[in-house]
């Protein structure tokens, strides 16, 4: 006990990130400028960062794909002190969300031991597989996606037309679909945001699916793990890739269609945190809101060394951080007000 009173939790500090990161970009709330979201969020992001004691580096930074800002591979965050950690963002999962006016967008950032994170490099995609504890030990993403449902129904008991799978909703998934709706599970298909599908399936007591399956991005994968490990989850992987170029790439770095990553290989670490906030409300945690004088946010966090799961209810004062010269973009159209 005494180990854990003296023993920081990173996830606390963490979180604050992840509420500012929200408290700026769901001003572009439905605006359509899904870049405008993305700035705003990263900058908040990155300012707040920048005060977290810890020697952290960024290693999972997100944009590549989509040529989004973003807080760059490499770049040192912190205070410079403190435990050296790996960092992966996304300031916000489900920009497209967020920009369009539609729920379910949370910002998430993970912490980990330095290089105890797998770098996803020019592997853009990944195919996913995520449980919770109950059927933690049963999932095999080798194994035909019927095999799967099988034994998660399975372990948690459930029948197979009572068992829930998440996906994203993409044409590269729609075999995957097929199969599971041949079998005549439920499928709760998502527009974006495979990281909070991921947390659907382990949050015990409390799960609205039983599994995800399907393709998502990298660099979502690796903050999943974290994630997945505070749970006490499972997450396998493997590399999915776009054309001939994609597989080349990988190839040289000894990655094939047939590799398997597992929980381990996307974070080495057992000593892991994890936070997020709502960005756009959503059934885990309720979105930001406006209030005038002040700024409404929801956001958890947890590690993976104790299991502890924390909720989060903010209540920002909007004047009181400007007082303090926090230099957040909370209010782009402040002056135009006055
Ligand atoms: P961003 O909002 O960070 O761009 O990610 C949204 C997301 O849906 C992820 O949750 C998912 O892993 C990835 O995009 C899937 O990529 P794509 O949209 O290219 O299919």
């Amino acid at each position: 006990m005494a180990l854990f009173a003296q023993d920081k939790n990173l996830a606390i500090e963490l979180v604050r990130s992840a509420e500012a990161a929200v408290m700026a970009s769901g001003r572009w709330f439905g605006l359509g400028n899904k870049n405008e979201v993305d700035r705003a969020a990263v900058e908040a992001m990155r300012y707040v960062l920048h005060g977290v004691h810890m020697k952290g580096v960024i290693v999972i930074g997100e944009g590549e794909k989509d040529e989004a800002p973003m807080l760059f591979n490499g770049e040192e965050v912190g205070t410079g002190e403190g435990p050296e950690v790996d960092i992966a963002v996304d300031p916000i999962d489900g920009t497209r969300l967020m920009a369009q006016g539609q729920d379910g967008a949370l910002s998430v950032i993970a912490a980990a031991p330095r290089n105890t994170m797998f770098s996803p490099q020019d592997l853009f995609y990944l195919n996913k597989i995520v449980t919770g504890p109950e059927a933690a030990n049963y999932i095999d993403i080798q194994a035909p996606i019927e095999f799967n449902v099988r034994i998660v129904a399975k372990a948690k008991g459930k029948a197979i037309h009572d068992t829930t799978v998440v996906m994203l909703d993409r044409p590269r998934n729609e075999t995957i679909r097929d199969k599971v709706r041949a079998m005549g599970a439920r499928i709760r298909l998502i527009g974006d945001g495979d990281v909070y599908g991921a947390l659907m399936t382990c949050l015990t007591g409390h799960e609205t699916a039983d599994l995800l399956l399907g393709i998502g991005g990298s660099p979502e994968a690796v903050i999943t793990a974290c994630a997945v490990k505070c749970l006490g989850g499972n997450m396998q992987c493997q590399p999915y890739f776009r054309n001939d170029q994609d597989e080349e790439k990988a190839k040289a770095r000894g990655l094939t269609r047939e590799t398997v990553l597992t929980l381990d290989d996307l974070v080495k670490s057992d000593n892991v945190f994890f936070a997020a906030a709502g960005g756009s409300d959503g059934d885990l945690l309720r979105g930001v809101h406006y209030h005038g004088t002040h700024i409404e946010t929801s956001s958890m966090c947890m590690r993976s060394k104790t299991g502890t799961i924390r909720y989060i209810s903010a209540i920002h004062s909007q004047k009181k951080l400007e007082e303090m010269g926090d230099n957040i973009e909370y209010d782009p159209n402040a002056n135009e007000d006055k």
